[in-house]
């Protein structure tokens, strides 16, 4: 009885230290989603501007490889331990009854994996536990799904294993069917890979949801429920104690939203891409190579919108032009450099706008989006880069810097890809 009380006491001092309710209930298809560096994330990282970068090149390579560019000889990641931890966490239950897991959102992925009990080399201590749920299954080697899955192969107890690589990781797992529970919606028979096995460090802790295109994804194994719509709301960064959101399925989505086409690489059919025509700055439209904002589905070139980089990357030629550009407009200052960043300020100066002109839709970035701020000192830097060379890189990717505070809308039966500003809180 006493300790109960105890517990009770210390529940209720932990509560009134929290500015936000993290267990609070998500409403029907709306999920809380938290920033990595959230009050109610258990993985907070602190990593510098610099590692961030290193992060994000990483994650270019990745997605690169993705995109089919020069696949074979990307270098997936440098030998060095990047920790390609994901940005943005969700709250999925699995299994019967639920064991709640926070799991990362990649909209450039189609797989969900989830550390399962037994893992050797998970880094979480918290891991799914199938042989507790009622309604966890093993799929057969026969299984269709099992035809999806990357690198598929029968184990002896001919069960449905697969190998991937993700980030500088490896793992190993097999495929598993169990009820997934988003907000108030059931998802019966899930499929979903179970890890046994992982090396490497860039994996989220508890897992990952992916909500590409592709045939294994959320989004295409919830068709009935969600038709291949949602919508997201990313928090930023430094507001630790908001919560943005990730709506599913086409109710309460919104009406009046600006939308570009949503474009689908017959052969890297993960990614979310759209058509960047040109890019302002200020009032001017910046002089791009049209081949460097191009969409070729033969070759993976184009832009993608990605939630899993954090600052947008744009080839080449159409970064040093916006940057030119920028440079060009920043009034007595001369830029210096930070980390991989080129193009910084000291002191209060005048930044022009910058507006991403898709196919249909304008998006001027607000300065939130557009600038970060050094904590030391008063340093204020272009929150984007080029893609790395030596890639022979083709794809630009719109990253969540640049994304938060608004709601990304995408309505793969409609073809079309919305934003609007919101504040995510
Ligand atoms: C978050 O909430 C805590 C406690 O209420 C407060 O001390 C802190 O300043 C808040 N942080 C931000 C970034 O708003
Ligand atoms: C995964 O790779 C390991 C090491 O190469 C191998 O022993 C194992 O059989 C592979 N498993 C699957 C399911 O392909
Ligand atoms: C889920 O799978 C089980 C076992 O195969 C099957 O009996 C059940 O009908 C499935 N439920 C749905 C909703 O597909
Ligand atoms: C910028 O650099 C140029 C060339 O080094 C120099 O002449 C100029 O005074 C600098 N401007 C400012 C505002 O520091
Ligand atoms: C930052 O810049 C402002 C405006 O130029 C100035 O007033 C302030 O002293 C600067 N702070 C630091 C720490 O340099
Ligand atoms: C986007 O901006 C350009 C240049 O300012 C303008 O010509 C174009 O009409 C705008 N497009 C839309 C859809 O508003």
């Amino acid at each position: 009885m006493r300790s109960h009380l105890l517990i009770l006491l210390i529940s209720l001092l932990i509560l009134k230290s929290e500015s936000i309710n993290c267990n609070e209930k998500s409403h029907s298809s709306d999920l809380r989603v938290f920033h990595i560096n959230s009050q109610c994330s258990p993985f907070k990282t602190s990593v510098s501007w610099a590692d961030t970068l290193l992060q994000d090149k990483a994650r270019f390579l990745y997605l690169s490889s993705l995109a089919g560019v020069r696949k074979s000889s990307v270098p997936i990641a440098s030998g060095r331990a990047i920790v390609q931890s994901p940005t943005y966490i969700v709250r999925a239950n699995i299994g019967t009854p639920a064991q709640p897991m926070l799991v990362a959102l990649d909209t450039s992925n189609d797989a969900a994996w989830i550390p399962c009990s037994g893992c050797v080399g998970c880094s979480s201590s918290v891991l799914f536990d199938p042989s507790k749920s009622s309604s966890s299954r093993t799929l057969q080697c026969e299984a269709p799904q099992c035809k999806q899955a990357p690198n598929p192969s029968c184990t002896v107890s001919k069960s449905c294993g697969f190998n991937m690589t993700y980030g500088g990781s490896t793992i190993e797992a097999y495929l598993t069917q169990d009820t997934l529970t988003l907000a108030s919606d059931v998802i019966p028979n899930y499929t979903f890979g179970c890890i046994n096995k992982a090396s490497g460090t860039s994996l989220p802790a508890q897992g990952l949801m992916g909500l590409g295109r592709g045939p294994l994804s959320l989004i295409s194994q919830s068709q009935n429920l969600y038709q291949s719509t949602f919508s997201y709301c990313l928090p930023n960064s430094k507001s630790s104690n908001f919560s943005g959101s990730l709506r599913l399925g086409p109710k309460n989505q919104p009406i009046r939203i600006k939308t570009t086409p949503l474009l689908k690489n017959p052969r890297r059919s993960s990614l979310y891409y759209v058509n960047l025509v040109g890019i302002r700055v200020g009032n001017k439209i910046v002089d791009i190579p049209t081949s460097a904002l191009a969409f070729d589905p033969a070759t993976g070139a184009g832009t993608i919108f990605d939630s899993g980089t954090v600052y947008t990357r744009l080839v080449e030629p159409a970064y040093v032009a916006v940057r030119n550009e920028f440079r060009r407009r920043v009034k007595n200052a001369n830029a210096t450099s930070l980390g991989g960043f080129d193009t910084c300020y000291s002191g209060s100066v005048v930044f022009p706008s910058v507006t991403f002109m898709f196919a249909g839709m304008n998006v001027t970035l607000p300065p939130d989006n557009l600038l970060i701020h050094s904590s030391a000192g008063n340093l204020s830097c272009l929150a984007m880069a080029a893609a790395p060379v030596n890639v022979n890189s083709v794809l630009n990717v719109i990253a969540s810097m640049q994304q938060q505070n608004h709601r990304v809308l995408i309505d793969v039966p409609n073809s079309r890809l919305g934003i609007s500003r919101e504040t995510c809180t």
